[in-house]
């Protein structure tokens, strides 16, 4: 009741209260739970950050020993579960079949779907953790025509994801320590960012007493766009083409600059960051890391630097406030990684699975918490009187 105002896309409006991630976009800080991203990026990992996330503290020895063993004995998935990978057609994007596994979930766990029994959100969050790492490997595996490998439950959370992911019956998986490291890093970069798309998705969704898993899904499916997570896949696929056309940086910034068929700079801008985004200078770093350590140089980082350094110098972006954001680089270094460019956005969702999960409980646990049911400003037609079909 009362005066309704319009802010399409949310820019002004605040949906919830939180006490999970802090962001200040114009000093470009990102924070867990206090603490700032660039420690828990140097001196943290993956689950202990999700703990953080989801508990609210740092766990102790012992609380991070139960939660990594509760995840790692929950990665397989149930035997007719794999048989959904066959019904999808080869060429399926990973994302859409991640979405449709993630919603299934739901099917096969009957037994926890409450959203407000404790024990089955806890159980329901071990399993959304432990097993989404399957379900993109299986994803990945099925596109390639390779066998699904089972989990390795002796191996840690990165480490079974790229064997499952990588790894073929025939041969053992050797595992690079660096890449585990670098994809930890990430994930963790990955973890939260408050009332972001999919996050926001996620909670609309379980505000009407949607289950965790039901929610979840419907997060997958926000972060699928271009304009969300979709744009680490959008970016590799930018440079991709500016390197096939001859590399020319300065005829594709003026193309952004022109406004052309709405191409945008992927991979620049952001809604709440005006100066920089502390995640993407963390992963630029990452980047260079990784990429320099290839025996061939990728053209495409030394594209994504020029277009960094060109766009930096203009006006149009200046003046805009539009800096890179965190999918800029990351492609990069997935595509180092051997990953395809499909599945950048998957791994995006692996590593916001926590936060997701996180936000979903703050909103089932708060007494505050209403359905979410925008209002609109009506702009059709006022009342008029049916017309008979003959004489339309
Ligand atoms: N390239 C060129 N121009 C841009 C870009 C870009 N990447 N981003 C914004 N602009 C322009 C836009 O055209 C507009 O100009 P004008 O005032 O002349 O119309 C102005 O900047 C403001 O843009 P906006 O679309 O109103 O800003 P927004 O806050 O609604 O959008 C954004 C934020 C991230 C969707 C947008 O910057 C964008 O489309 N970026 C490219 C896609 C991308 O990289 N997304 C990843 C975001 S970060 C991680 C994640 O959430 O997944």
């Amino acid at each position: 009741t009362g005066q309704v105002t319009l802010d399409t896309g949310f820019v002004n409006t605040a949906s919830c209260v939180s006490s999970i991630t802090y962001i200040d976009g114009d000093a470009g800080i990102l924070r867990y739970r206090g603490y700032p991203i660039e420690e828990l990026a140097e001196k943290s990992t993956f689950l202990e950050s999700s703990y953080l996330l989801i508990h609210g503290e740092l766990p102790t020895t012992a609380q991070l020993e139960e939660f990594t063993d509760r995840i790692q004995h929950h990665t397989l998935l149930h035997e007719e579960m794999r048989r959904f990978f066959d019904g999808f057609p080869r060429d399926a994007h990973p994302m859409a079949v991640l979405s449709s596994a993630v919603s299934a979930l739901s099917t096969f766990y009957q037994d926890s779907l409450n959203p407000f029994d404790t024990e089955q959100v806890e159980i329901s969050t071990i399993r959304l953790l432990a097993k989404v790492p399957t379900i993109a490997s299986y994803a990945y595996k099925k596109a390639i025509g390779q066998p699904m490998l089972y989990p390795d439950n002796s191996l840690g959370y990165v480490e079974n994801f790229l064997r499952m992911t990588f790894g073929v019956p025939a041969t053992p998986y050797e595992l690079d320590p660096v890449q585990v490291k670098v994809l930890d890093m990430l994930l963790l970069l990955h973890a939260d960012h408050e009332q972001n798309c999919s996050t926001s998705t996620v909670r609309l969704v379980g505000s009407s007493q949607a289950n965790l898993f039901a929610s979840v899904s419907a997060g997958v499916n926000a972060l699928f766009g271009p304009l969300h997570g979709g744009a680490n896949q959008a970016v590799l696929e930018m440079l991709q083409e500016i390197h096939t056309d001859g590399g020319d940086v300065g005829a594709f910034v003026r193309k952004v600059k022109n406004k052309e068929a709405g191409v945008r700079l992927m991979g620049f801008g952001h809604r709440v960051y005006k100066n920089y985004d502390p995640r993407a200078a963390l992963v630029k770093k990452a980047a260079q890391d990784v990429l320099g350590r290839m025996a061939k140089p990728d053209p495409l980082l030394d594209l994504a630097m020029q277009l960094e350094e060109i766009a930096l110098a203009d006006d149009f972006f200046v003046s805009r406030k539009l800096y890179p954001n965190v999918d800029f680089y990351t492609g990069l270094i997935y595509k180092a990684m051997g990953f395809p460019t499909t599945m950048f956005t998957v791994l995006f969702a692996l590593g916001r699975l926590p936060g997701w999960i996180a936000q979903w409980r703050e909103m089932i646990n708060d007494p505050e918490t209403k359905i979410g049911r925008p209002r609109q400003v009506y702009t059709g037609y006022g009342a008029r009187d049916y017309a008979p079909i003959a004489g339309r």
